[in-house]
Order: structure tokens, then C-alpha cells, then sequence
């Protein structure tokens, strides 16, 4: 008899993203003529840098050729990319990371899914509340997680991020093994000092814990004084694994393409406490389960670091956060509180009522799409999530019509 992974049955019945998905859709469905304006997930809408398509299309023509035809690529990627992302998103930065460190992949989420299965079964996991929903249902699919009960499982330690602590958690009061951290933060925009997230790193350190720091949303940063990568924190490299990508930088969403960092001095402990490489072990999953990414994606994402494609991706981030302004600006004229929005493309608000209510109030009364923060956690309730990511137009209007049905 074929039995099943019984710890798919403690997740919750789908997908956060899935489930707002046919929401809208019903809601589509019983008023076909009602425009709905899109600010859920953070799904970007521009077209992609020139730059990148340039060299997406030279790559694809290169394909096209005998001489410039290439099968399986090095699975951790092409070295032109590697060095490329070492040189302007870390060298620049002060933080060093060489390319061999830099594993390519088809996208942050799958990343951040698949690092927990280098690590046992029984080791204690810290995630955030609220968190993007990937980082705890993947250790839920994996096993580390008792029952579900008022609205947490049983056997994690949450950090809880609140108004109270501007959602920057404070450090776990028990020792913990595995950290999750996301800055500038999904689903509330907060950003983290370097300050803070020293502390972070000297209790990794003082622990024999690792950090796992998702910086996907760092091109967002616009305080120069705000770290983008944990790598500018000194004795970061021996405790921190980072991940990043090109979806929302570069308009990468459908392309797919983004890439871990795992120092060589990063290290995780066998039941005798003898050290190992984390950067092996990555390596040999990375080899066993995944082929690279395609040659004309690569080359695409190594057109971002060309004087044109930073010129377009400065732009195109420059355009989302014209559109948070704008969120911002609409919030405060309301009164509702808020958080992110000033180094990231997403606002938190707020809600002072249940957030699926509010979510349901938006769609209805505004045709308006956003996250209910309940979705990202118990410590979400009574928020929602707008996103920037969608036309300028589209903005002016989902906030005209928000002000209407608010006001
Ligand atoms: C989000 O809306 O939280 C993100 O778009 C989800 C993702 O990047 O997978």
C-alpha cells in the first residue's frame, strides 16, 4: 500500500496565494464587469530591462548556432554570472563573497524551500510571525512540526513582529538552531539596522546556529545606511546563508532566475559535534537535484550588471516605489497606520478589524486585491498587505477607489 508523508496533512488547506487567487476569482465570476486592480502578491508588471531581453535574445541566437550551442551548464551556474553578482552586489558593498560561493537557481522560493533538508530532524527552528509562508510550510512538509493549534504549530519557536517591536523580532529567550530572517521584511516592509543585525549574528555565533537571510526585496533599500546583504556584518560569514534574486529587481517573476550565497566557512554540527561544511553539502544537494539555469537566463541576469541594465533596474525600482509613495501618501490622508513602503514595495497596514474582513471589504466595495495579513500569521491579524507592484495607473486608481470606500 502506498502510504503518504502524513505531515502534509497538518498544513493549512492551500496555499496562501492560491487561496486569495480563487477568491478573486469567484468574486470575478459573480460581478464579470467589475474591474479588479491586482495588489496582492508581489507580482511586478513592467517589462523586463532592454538590457537583459538584448542579451536574452543574443544568448537564444548563440543556442541557435553549432558553435554556440551549449547543453548542461555547471549546475551552480555560469561563471560570467557568478563573478558578475559577487563583483556588484557584494564586492561593492565591502562584503566579500567570491563567485564559487554563489549558487544560481531558478528562484529565491524554491531556495528557501529546499535549504531546511540539510538539516535533522529534531534541530529548533526560530521563524518570524508574520512570515512568507514558504519558510514554515516547507519544515511543516518535512516533519518538524507538531499539531496545528490556535493558529501555530506546535514545536517552533515564533518570533513574534509587532508594532510594539517596529516588526524587527527580538532575539529567541531559548536557544534556537535555524533562524529565518527576511529584510527589508515580507509581508511588512520593516528594514533592520546593522546594528540589530549584529545581534543577530553574534547569537548565531555564541549558539552554533545558522541564519537564513532572504534579501530578496534589498535593490528596494533606499537608506544607504541600511545593510542590503548580511554580509556586511563582520562574523557573518561563518553563520549566515543569503538569498537573493531577480524577480523583483529585474522583473524577473516569469523568467525565473536568483541564486543562494553559502560562505565556505559556514558550518552546520553532526550528532558528535564535528563541524561540516554547509557549502559541501549545498553543493552535493544542488549537483543531485537541480541542472542549472538556463544559458539565455543567465545571460539575461548578467545583463542587469551592464551600465544599461543598472540604469533600467534603477528605474524600474525607482517606478514601484513611486507607487508606495503614492500607497503611503493615501494611508496617511486616510489615517491608518502603517509600516514599510519607504525601502520596500510593500505597505503594511493597520486594519483594526479581522483581515480576511478587510480583505473582503476591499474586493467588494473597491474591486481591490490586497494580502490579508492573517495569511503571513497570528501575529498578522488585524493587517493587510498592499503591494506596489502594478502600473502607476493602476495605483492612482485602486487608491481613488480605496479612499472612496473607506472614507
Ligand atoms: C509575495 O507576494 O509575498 C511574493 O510575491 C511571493 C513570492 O515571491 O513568492
Amino acid at each position: 500500500m502506498i502510504t503518504i508523508n502524513e505531515h502534509y496533512l497538518k498544513l493549512q488547506a492551500s496555499y496562501l496565494f492560491s487561496d486569495i487567487a480563487k477568491r478573486v476569482e469567484t468574486f470575478q465570476e459573480n460581478n464579470p464587469d467589475k474591474e479588479v486592480i491586482k495588489l496582492g502578491i508581489g507580482d511586478v508588471t513592467r517589462a523586463l530591462p532592454k538590457a537583459s531581453t538584448d542579451a536574452f535574445h543574443a544568448a537564444v541566437d548563440e543556442m541557435a548556432t553549432e558553435k554556440g550551442f551549449r547543453g548542461y551548464g555547471p549546475e551552480q551556474g555560469y561563471a560570467f554570472l557568478r563573478e558578475a553578482i559577487a563583483e556588484n552586489d557584494f564586492a561593492s558593498r565591502g562584503a566579500e563573497i567570491s563567485p564559487d560561493e554563489i549558487f544560481i537557481s531558478d528562484g529565491a522560493k524554491c531556495d528557501t524551500g529546499n535549504i531546511q533538508e540539510l538539516f535533522s530532524q529534531d534541530i529548533t527552528i526560530a521563524i518570524p510571525d508574520p512570515v512568507y509562508p514558504v519558510y514554515l510550510d516547507t519544515n511543516v512538509m518535512a516533519g518538524r512540526t507538531e499539531e496545528f493549534a490556535d493558529g501555530r504549530f506546535k514545536g517552533i519557536v515564533y518570533l513574534d513582529s509587532t508594532k510594539e517591536n517596529q516588526f524587527v523580532p527580538a532575539l529567541p529567550k531559548e536557544p534556537v538552531d535555524l533562524i529565518y530572517l527576511c529584510f527589508p521584511n515580507n509581508p511588512t516592509g520593516s528594514t533592520i539596522t546593522k546594528e540589530e543585525l549584529k545581534t543577530w549574528v553574534d547569537y548565531a555565533r555564541d549558539n552554533k546556529a545558522l541564519i537564513l537571510f532572504d534579501a530578496a526585496y534589498e535593490a528596494f533599500v533606499q537608506d544607504d545606511d541600511l545593510p542590503k546583504s548580511i554580509y556586511e556584518i563582520e562574523g557573518a560569514r561563518e553563520v549566515a546563508i543569503e538569498f537573493r534574486s531577480f524577480s523583483k529587481s529585474a522583473g524577473f517573476t516569469g523568467t525565473r532566475c536568483a541564486f543562494t550565497v553559502v560562505p565556505k566557512e559556514c558550518v552546520a554540527y553532526d550528532k558528535a559535534g564535528n563541524s561540516h561544511s554547509v557549502h559541501t553539502l549545498w553543493n552535493r544537494r544542488h549537483c543531485t537535484k537541480f541542472n542549472g539555469v538556463s544559458y539565455p537566463v543567465q545571460r539575461a541576469a548578467e545583463a542587469v550588471y551592464s551600465e544599461a541594465g543598472k540604469a533600467e533596474c534603477k528605474e524600474l525600482v525607482e517606478y514601484y516605489m513611486k507607487n508606495a509613495a503614492l500607497i503611503c501618501e493615501t494611508m496617511d490622508s486616510l489615517g491608518y497606520k502603517y509600516d514599510g513602503g519607504k525601502n520596500s514595495p510593500y505597505i503594511w497596514i493597520e486594519g483594526n478589524m479581522d483581515s480576511w474582513e478587510f480583505f473582503d471589504m476591499l474586493l467588494n466595495k473597491a474591486g481591490v486585491v490586497c494580502t490579508p495579513g492573517a495569511g503571513f500569521g497570528k501575529c498578522g491579524n488585524g493587517y493587510i498587505r498592499i503591494s506596489a507592484f502594478n502600473s502607476y495607473e493602476n495605483v492612482v486608481k485602486a487608491m481613488e477607489r480605496i479612499k472612496e470606500a473607506l472614507a
